[in-house]
């Protein structure tokens, strides 16, 4: 299967199952946003909760916050996104199409463009006569446009009441840090988390759920001693250092060198990374996105050139998938520095530090933040997935991160027995909190294809044999391999075969 087919059967088996498919599709669809129906929508809870179980709830000292999606301009100014948060663009003076101008440079010429500036792409564009691709039309000057949506808040239009959804929901983790800290008598190091959407008026909205205007960040805001960034406790490396991962440093990158495999304790000894909470995080990372069920044969670690690092960053690195258009941008784990405790301390005048008692000092703590974007995540994973066969399509989703866990079928509908058999294990299995999908419609047969392909891992089937031993049919989705088990085990089974934890 060609990588673009693999891209385009993927929409269209979402679309058609109604797991994934875009907003306001009645009125013609808008670029950058879609809508998930109950298998899509399951999907994502699933990865949300799996995520919130490995990095919240079994770490120790991550705070989970929920803030405010729209924020006052002021803290767009102190974060830098009002001055820089900006793409360039390029209009058709003839058709007016909009481009990225940095997408219209790779689409034509085919070149990477990665940290290339306002003006060096402006020249490239000039250089080489670019034309509109839609109609051939003369390409007008570049401008900066800034990607965050402008609201105002009240009634009244003036720039005092401006405020922007934000574009990550890092923000609130530092404008908020010194109330955590204080409420959960948090000592370094600790982190704040969040899970949210956040909002970027991207020029170009592509590639299904990559690039989109309305997504979801998994965000965690790590503060660490300013001195203590290679403290890292042996129980947690222990937890990483026997990961082998394809990295890709900025030397490599300047020898134009592929990714080479290297072992977590290689990696260390040779300080490819600027810290070794840093590294950790990484790590950490790569391996529940690897437990999710992203394919690592297509992950890669790649460290930000010098001149794709923002301005604050000590370090910075990409987790890349082999997407089916290209080696992409997944997650990013930066080093902040103190730089955005340091701006809204400036700002918004209020002391942002720590007062160690021991020290009798104040420091400002520095900031290893590892993001991901949720649908970045769906769609490798759907990617990864991904599987066609002789005579059926299917997702094989890991057990614990598949939407639907269990199907329930009577053999035949019209069995009054089987059928009240079937509801009342339906009723039984969720009382265990399974996500149960129940169908009584069409062929036995049918019925698996249809749920092979929205990865549902186990099909329960209720017969005859059923009513006379008290025993279902159990049907493995990547097998097909079938087994009879009694009904009162049935719930442990799944717990056992199901369960993240
Ligand atoms: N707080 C850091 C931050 O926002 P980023 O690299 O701009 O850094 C982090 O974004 C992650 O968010 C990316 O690795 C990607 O997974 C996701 N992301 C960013 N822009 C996105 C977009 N337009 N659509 C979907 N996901 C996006």
């Amino acid at each position: 299967m060609s990588k673009e087919n693999l891209n385009e059967k993927i929409v269209s088996l979402c679309a058609n199952r109604g797991i994934i498919f875009p907003s306001a599709e009645i009125y013609g669809g808008v670029a950058g946003f879609f809508d998930y129906g109950p298998v899509g929508v399951t999907l994502k809870n699933r990865i949300r909760s799996f995520w919130r179980s490995e990095f919240i709830i079994k770490m120790n000292s991550i705070y989970e916050i929920e803030s405010s999606i729209i924020l006052p301009r002021i803290v767009w100014e102190a974060s830098g996104h009002l001055e820089g948060f900006t793409d360039v663009l390029v209009e058709c003076k003839k058709c007016q199409t909009q481009y990225r101008a940095d997408h219209l440079i790779q689409d034509t010429l085919k070149i990477a463009t990665d940290g290339k500036s306002f003006e060096e792409l402006s020249e490239i564009l000039i250089k080489n006569t670019i034309k509109c691709p839609n109609c051939k039309g003369e390409l007008a000057s570049t401008q900066k446009f800034n990607l965050m949506f402008k609201t105002h808040i009240g009634a009244a239009k003036q720039s005092v009441n401006e405020a922007f959804l934000r574009p990550e929901t890092a923000q609130a983790m530092f404008i908020d840090f010194k109330r955590i800290q204080q409420t959960m008598r948090a000592s370094l190091p600790f982190g704040i988390a969040q899970i949210g959407r956040s909002y970027r008026n991207e020029i170009s909205p592509r590639n299904f759920l990559f690039r989109l205007r309305e997504f979801e960040h998994l965000e965690i805001e790590f503060f660490v001693h300013p001195a203590g960034k290679d403290d890292l406790p042996d129980e947690l490396w222990a937890k990483v250092k026997d990961l082998q991962v394809a990295i890709l440093s900025i030397p490599q990158q300047e020898k134009e060198e592929e990714a080479k495999l290297m072992k977590a304790s290689e990696i260390l000894e040779q300080r490819i990374f600027s810290c070794k909470w840093l590294l950790y995080w990484t790590l950490i990372s790569y391996d529940w996105l690897v437990r999710v069920g992203l394919d690592p044969s297509k992950l890669r670690l790649r460290q930000h050139m010098l001149n794709e690092r923002a301005h604050y960053a000590a370090d910075c690195w990409d987790i890349e998938f082999q997407y089916s258009f290209g080696w992409k941008e997944l997650q990013g784990i930066a080093d902040r520095t103190d730089y955005d405790l340091k701006k809204h301390s400036k700002f918004s005048k209020k002391e942002l530090n720590i007062h160690l008692t021991e020290e009798n000092i104040k420091v400002v703590p520095h900031v290893i933040e590892p993001s991901w974007g949720l649908e970045r995540v769906i769609q490798a994973l759907l990617e990864s997935a991904y599987v066609e066969e002789k005579e059926r399509t299917l997702f094989k989703f890991n057990s614990y991160i598949a939407p639907f866990q269990i199907a329930v079928f009577p053999l035949m509908k019209n069995r009054e027995e089987i059928v009240e058999r079937s509801k009342e294990i339906t009723t039984n299995l969720k009382q265990f909190n399974f996500q149960i999908l129940y169908d009584e419609k069409s062929s036995i047969g049918r019925r698996y294809r249809r749920v092979d392909e929205i990865g549902v891992p186990f099909a329960v089937t209720i017969d005859f044999d059923t009513l006379e031993d008290n025993t279902v049919t159990v049907r493995d989705r990547d097998s097909m391999e079938q087994e009879r088990v009694p009904i009162k085990n049935l719930a442990e089974m799944f717990q056992k075969r199901l369960s993240f934890i």
